[in-house]
């Protein structure tokens, strides 16, 4: 009697682990999705593979420049690094005046430099709205005046470009509470989650925003619990949204995207995920900051974090007039050619089991691999390793595709290539397989030592 009341114990607590009842696995995906229902809803995003993220806000005014000091750290901190007083931020806000913003250039800058979605910080953690929001006063209309709502002709241009539009929210607002310690403490807390909700509400309502992109989940008082919660919100008001990991904790939450920021990860990561980098360093605008990273940089970066299974979300700091700094057009410009011919190795592609060549990356799509090639070999010879099948065809990406020469080798690909590198960055090489791409694995060698001896 008692053996079987023991079996039947373990029966009883291996049905609740395995249906999640232990409440765990229900805070890390709330709303129970599988995964075929999350591939098909992340489709767009993963097939998209690059977006522009944009930093501006009452932050951009400043410039960095707090004073007659530049103020070190990223310029959209200014307002915590610089102590500025509530009162004096205000003040900052209400000169918000952007009089060359132009939502179709922006969107249309996007479009060109091959991007498929745009983020945009609506509210950063100045708590400052880029919207008129009916919750708050401290926005573009009630204190800075605005005559016009940038959000609409944003959300507008996407449609009209078939970019998609996203929004980037902070959960930590210096504006609504300085510290979060009362939240800690117990006051109020329920009271500034409700704000959240009904500000994200807007954002979906009035925007129709596809992406929730959340910050700032690193304060104390945001709990997984506070995450899972407001997630389930979220998609019940639009299921087919798609909302960054930052929404719980992001050491745990992993859903629906993990977001890596100014790091590329040394390998897949086995989730849907998506690096941020900065084409300067600082996100918001800041006159003092001129590291730009070149268009090569750019694009390596790019194959890099394809070549992983993951997205590049690449960041424009505009000036407060609304402009983009003239740095970031030409890069986003040449990248934009780029993608033109080598888009095809990025949209849609995914990383593969083949151990990161010394010249570059790799990425496959159906029957094909792509070769994106950033050193480009001196002896005229391309080597790949670990492909077991020898390709049909191996073609040259260009204006015309140039088709190059396979010499029959084992377990690897030798391509001949013309002596002269291409003009550009990053030649890419498409070749082209009958069947799927069989990888040549460590497995595979020692099979071949354990048989020659
Ligand atoms: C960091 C910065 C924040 C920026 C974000 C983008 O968290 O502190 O200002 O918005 O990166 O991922």
């Amino acid at each position: 009697m008692m053996y079987r009341s023991g079996v039947l114990l373990t029966l009883v607590l291996a049905l609740l682990i395995s249906t999640g009842v232990n409440g765990a696995e229900d805070l890390l995906n709330p709303l129970g999705e599988r995964d075929a229902e999350v591939e098909q809803r992340m489709a767009w995003f993963n097939e998209g593979r690059f977006g522009m993220f944009i930093h501006w806000g009452a932050y951009s005014v400043l410039g960095g420049e707090w004073q007659g000091k530049t103020i070190p750290f990223y310029a959209e901190w200014i307002r915590h690094k610089g102590n500025i007083s509530k009162v004096d931020y205000r003040k900052v806000c209400e000169q918000f005046k952007p009089d060359r913003f132009d939502a179709d250039a922006w969107i249309r800058t996007a479009r060109d430099a091959g991007m498929k979605y745009f983020v945009i910080t609506t509210k950063h953690h100045d708590g400052f709205c880029l919207w008129d929001s009916a919750y708050t006063d401290y926005d573009i209309k009630d204190l800075a005046g605005l005559d016009f709502d940038p959000l609409a002709e944003l959300s507008a241009a996407c449609k009209k470009y078939g970019v998609r539009f996203g929004t980037y929210y902070s959960i930590m607002d210096w504006e609504y509470a300085t510290t979060g310690a009362e939240f800690l403490r117990g006051g109020g807390k329920e009271q500034y989650v409700q704000y959240m909700k009904d500000q994200v509400r807007e954002l979906i309502e009035e925007y129709d925003t596809d992406i929730l992109w959340f910050d700032g989940d690193w304060e104390k008082w945001w709990t997984l619990e506070d995450g899972a919660e407001l997630y389930t919100y979220i998609r019940e008001l639009k299921p087919s949204i798609i909302i960054n990991n930052r929404v719980s904790k992001r050491k745990q939450f992993k859903r629906d995207f993990g977001t890596p920021e100014q790091t590329t990860p040394g390998m897949d990561l086995g989730y849907d995920w998506e690096a941020c980098w900065t084409i300067n360093h600082s996100w918001g605008f800041k006159k003092a900051d001129t590291k730009w990273k070149t268009t090569q940089q750019l694009i390596e970066k790019l194959s890099d974090i394809v070549s992983k299974g993951g997205n590049l979300l690449l960041n424009v700091g505009p000036k407060p007039n609304g402009a983009f700094p003239e740095a970031s057009i030409g890069q986003l410009r040449e990248i934009g050619q780029w993608m033109q011919v080598a888009g095809e190795g990025i949209y849609g592609t995914d990383s593969i089991e083949i151990p990161q060549p010394s010249w570059g990356r790799l990425t496959q799509k159906g029957q094909s691999l792509y070769l994106h090639v950033f050193n480009w070999p001196a002896d005229g010879k391309l080597v790949l390793e670990g492909v077991k099948l020898q390709p049909t065809r191996a073609a040259l990406l260009g204006a015309t595709e140039q088709n190059l020469r396979v010499v029959p080798a084992e377990n690897r690909v030798d391509i001949i290539l013309p002596t002269q590198k291409p003009a550009g960055p990053v030649p890419m090489i498409r070749l082209e397989f009958e069947g799927d791409v069989e990888v040549f694995r460590e497995t595979d060698q020692r099979e071949i030592e354990v048989a020659n001896h």
